[in-house]
């Protein structure tokens, strides 16, 4: 008798704690929910405007800075000011300077991530306000230091870079990155899965990965920001080797910390205190910049201490 009253007793309780759970997650699902339709309701602030000039068939890969300033917020302080620049297709231009100075700004107004605040930046001729956004984008590709690497196959997560794509083009593409090789190593080579974030990878296999993927994507002009940070001084040579022998149509912006990756760049572009402090090929700009050899003196130094 008392056995049974506890075992109805306990089930009935059960049964309450069940309905309060499910209370708890539809409570919860609908301020999701909520939170979602009003991120889906906004309208993008980043649209093309119709008023601006557009030519189609412009100087195919070409990137240019006219004046321009840009601040995150109205009220804030320019991180950029005054940068003019012309970057000629098919042509290598590093970036370099202090962390904080404002490269991957800059890297990030040519597929219009911000508008500019001040001056213009046009993409083939044509002011970036004035392409459609996914044809813009389609034309430009930032490769980050940390790209997303997404819970599927090694070779899934290369072709996001360009659906369709075909074997050879995954594994060409990966081979330029200087991949192939330690993705052949991996236990079911190509169709190994990535796991959560690419934790099962090191910092500079992550980086080949997303490096293959834009490499795959095959657009006109391409953004390095940082990108190479976490590969060995050999591998990236090697990498820049391929670069300039096997995509020498692609206009290829480098933004990195270390000269030693940036000295064969056809120009070099130093930034500092938010503009362009100087401009020339590694020798040039050993003759000329001060800042520059500041740059690639304590790099020396560091070298000699490690
Ligand atoms: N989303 C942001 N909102 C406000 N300030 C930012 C944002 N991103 C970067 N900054 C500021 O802009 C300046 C330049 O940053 P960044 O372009 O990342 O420099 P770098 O890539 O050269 O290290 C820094 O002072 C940084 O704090
Ligand atoms: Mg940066």
């Amino acid at each position: 008798m008392v056995m049974a009253a506890i075992t109805y007793i306990s089930q009935i309780l059960n049964g309450m704690m069940m309905v309060a759970m499910i209370f708890q997650t539809l409570s919860r699902g609908m301020a999701a929910a909520r939170r979602l339709g009003e991120v889906l309701d906004t309208d993008p602030s980043i649209v093309r405007d119709e008023t601006l000039p557009h030519c189609t068939e412009g100087q195919k890969g070409t990137v240019s800075f006219r004046g321009v300033r840009f601040a995150y917020a109205a009220s804030s302080k320019n991180v950029l000011h005054d940068i003019d620049l012309d970057i000629a297709a098919g042509e290598t231009l590093a970036v370099i300077g202090a962390t904080g100075c404002g490269k991957s700004t800059l890297a990030n107004l040519i597929p219009r991530f911000y508008d500019v605040t001040g001056g213009q930046i046009l993409v083939n001729g044509t002011d970036v306000r004035a392409w459609e956004l996914s044809e813009l984008r389609e034309r430009v590709t930032l490769c980050l230091q940390k790209s997303e690497l997404f819970s599927t196959t090694i070779r899934d997560n290369i072709a996001i870079g360009r659906p369709g794509a075909t074997q050879e083009e995954i594994e060409a593409a990966a081979r330029a990155a200087q991949a192939d090789s330690f993705i052949r190593q991996q236990p079911q080579g190509y169709d190994t899965p990535v796991a959560e974030r690419g934790m099962s990878l090191s910092g500079g296999q992550r980086q080949r990965i997303a490096i293959a993927r834009a490499l795959l994507k095959r657009s006109e002009i391409l953004v390095f920001d940082d990108a190479t940070s976490a590969l060995d001084l050999k591998t990236e040579a090697k990498l820049y080797e391929v670069l300039n022998r096997d995509y020498t149509d692609v206009t290829k912006i480098i933004i990195a910390q270390r000269i030693a990756s940036v000295q064969n760049a056809d120009r070099i572009v130093v930034i500092d205190g938010g503009t362009v402090a100087a401009c020339g090929s590694h020798r040039e700009l050993m003759a000329s910049s001060p800042i520059y050899r500041d740059i690639y003196d304590s790099q020396l130094r560091e070298e000699a201490t490690a």
